[in-house]
C-alpha cells in the first residue's frame, strides 16, 4: 500500500510508526509531516489546504490511502473531495465532521439517538438575553461551549453565573469569531474523563484501548486548559462494563443514527466521556485521532493498524487487523514551551533525544529545523512515551527517559498518569 499521511503533529507521528511498522506498507508520504515523522515517512510539499494539489499528488504517485490526521482539513471537506475523486481515505466527510465542528449538531444528534449525555440548551447571538435568562435559572458550575472550532479553547466550566454570563457574552462579541456565534449551555458532569477511540466504516467499529489525557496545564488538573500534557492507555477507569455500555449506548446508536442521517461515519471517532460509578455520558466527540492520546494508544497497539484504516476506507473493517489493543501500558509525557498554551519562545536547540530514545520513544510535535539543527516550534515540543507491564514503571520510565532531553524553557507536568495508579 502506498499512503499519504495529512498532519505534523505528534498524533500524527504515531500513526506514521505504526504504518511503517507494518508490512502492508510499500511507501509512506507525509504532508507535511514534521522532523520525527520525515525521518520515516518521504516528506510532501503539497498544500493540503488545496484539494486539487492533494488530489493530484494522490494520481500521481498511486495513493492506496490517505489518512487524516487533524480536525480542520476534515471539517474543510477533504475527505468528500477525495472520495470524488476516487481516492480511499480515512477520514469523515463534512457532514460527518460536523460531529467536532459543531457542538450544537453533535447535541442534537445525541438527543435524537438517546445517546447518554449533559442536559443542554443551544443559543445564537441573536437571542443574547435569553441565554442570559437561562444561565440565571441555571445551577452552578455550568459548561458554556463555543458552537465551532475553536482549538479547544471554546469551553468555559463556569463556578459562578456572572463567570457563565461573561463567558457567553464573549463569544456572542466574537472572541472566537464565527465558532462563537452560537453557543451550547450545558449541565457540569462530574467523574472521571477519558478518550475512547472507535475506527469505523460507516457501519462497524472497533474501539482501540481506552486513553486518559491530562488537558490542564499544571499539576493537579489546575491551570488552563491546553491540547493535552500527557496520556496514558489502558484506562483501567473505562473497565469491561464501562467499555460495553459504551458500545451499545453510544457508538453502535450513533453510526446507525449517522447512517439515517445520510453523513455514515468512517475514520476515528473520539469519544471523549466523563464516567461516574460505572456510567458512561459523553462529554464530546471528534473527529479523529485525539492528541496526545494516540501517542499512547498506538504504542501499546499490536496489529497491522494500516490494514485496518484502510479496511475502514473501503467499508468493510476487518476485525482480524488487531492481534491486541494493549500489548502493556503507555505512559506519554509532553514536554512543552514554558508559558504555553499562553505565549512562548521557539527556536531553542532541543539535544539528547538519541539518549531518551534508549528507553522510551520519542514523538515530534512541535519542532523544526533551523541551521541543520532540531530546535523548538510550538507549544507541545515532543511527547516521551514508555511501555511498560505496569503503569507505574511506564510512569517512571517516561519521566526517566525525558531528564535526557534538554530545552531551553522546558516545562512538564510531573503528575502524568497519577490517576490512573488507583484504578491499577
Ligand atoms: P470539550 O472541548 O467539549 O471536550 O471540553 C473541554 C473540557 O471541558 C473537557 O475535557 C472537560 O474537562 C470539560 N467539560 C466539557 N463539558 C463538560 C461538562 N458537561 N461537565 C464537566 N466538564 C466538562
Ligand atoms: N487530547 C484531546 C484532543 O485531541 O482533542
Amino acid at each position: 500500500m502506498k499512503i499519504l499521511l495529512i498532519g505534523s503533529g505528534g498524533r500524527e507521528h504515531a500513526i506514521a510508526r505504526s504504518c511503517v511498522s507494518s508490512t502492508s506498507v510499500e511507501r509512506l508520504y507525509c504532508a507535511p509531516g514534521n522532523p520525527g515523522i520525515n525521518t520515516i515517512a518521504e516528506k510532501t510539499d503539497i498544500d493540503i489546504n488545496n484539494h486539487k494539489e492533494v488530489i493530484e499528488f494522490c494520481q500521481e504517485h498511486e495513493i492506496d490511502l490517505v489518512i487524516v490526521g487533524p480536525e480542520q482539513p476534515l471539517a474543510d471537506g477533504i475527505s468528500d473531495a477525495l472520495r470524488i475523486a476516487g481516492i480511499k481515505v480515512f477520514g469523515p466527510s463534512k457532514a460527518a465532521a460536523r460531529l467536532e465542528s459543531s457542538k450544537g449538531y453533535a447535541k442534537d444528534i445525541m438527543q435524537r439517538y438517546n445517546i447518554p449525555t449533559a442536559a443542554y440548551r443551544k443559543f445564537t447571538h441573536t437571542n443574547k438575553d435569553e441565554a442570559i435568562e437561562y444561565l440565571r435559572n441555571h445551577s452552578t458550575p455550568v459548561v458554556v461551549k463555543a458552537d465551532g472550532l475553536a482549538a479547544g479553547k471554546g469551553v468555559v466550566v463556569a463556578e459562578t453565573t456572572d463567570e457563565a454570563i461573561s463567558a457567553v457574552l464573549e463569544m456572542f462579541d466574537g472572541m472566537f469569531g464565527a465558532a462563537g456565534a452560537s453557543a451550547v449551555i450545558e449541565e457540569f458532569l462530574t467523574g472521571e474523563e477519558a478518550s475512547v477511540f472507535a475506527l469505523c466504516d460507516g457501519t462497524s467499529f472497533v474501539t482501540l484501548a481506552p486513553a486518559q489525557d491530562h488537558k490542564r496545564a499544571l499539576d493537579g488538573d489546575l491551570g488552563k486548559n491546553t491540547g493535552g500534557m500527557g496520556s496514558f492507555a489502558p484506562a483501567r477507569v473505562v473497565n469491561e462494563v464501562v467499555l460495553n455500555k459504551i458500545h451499545t449506548q453510544v457508538i453502535a446508536p450513533l453510526l446507525q443514527g449517522m447512517q439515517t442521517e445520510n453523513a455514515p461515519f468512517v475514520g476515528c471517532l473520539f469519544v471523549g466521556l466523563m464516567i461516574d460509578n460505572n456510567e458512561p455520558r459523553v462529554v464530546e466527540f471528534n473527529a479523529r485521532f485525539g492528541d496526545p492520546e494516540t501517542q499512547s494508544v498506538l504504542s501499546v497497539f499490536e496489529g497491522d493498524l494500516p490494514k485496518l484504516l484502510h479496511s475502514c476506507a473501503v467499508g468493510a473493517i476487518d476485525p482480524t487487523c488487531v492481534t491486541s489493543t494493549a500489548n502493556g501500558v503507555a505512559c506519554t509525557v509532553v514536554l512543552a514551551s514554558k508559558g504555553y498554551p499562553d505565549s512562548f519562545e521557539k527556536g531553542f536547540p532541543i539535544t539528547g533525544i538519541l539518549d531518551a530514545e534508549k528507553k522510551a520513544i520519542v514523538y515530534h510535535a512541535g519542532t523544526t529545523i533551523k541551521n541543520n539543527m532540531l530546535v523548538t516550534n510550538g507549544g507541545r515540543v515532543l511527547g516521551v512515551t514508555a511501555v511498560r507491564e505496569t503503569l507505574s514503571n511506564a510512569i517512571e520510565t517516561a519521566y526517566s527517559a525525558m531528564e535526557s532531553i534538554t530545552f531551553e524553557n522546558k516545562y512538564f507536568r510531573t503528575d502524568i498518569g497519577k490517576k490512573g495508579l488507583q484504578h491499577e
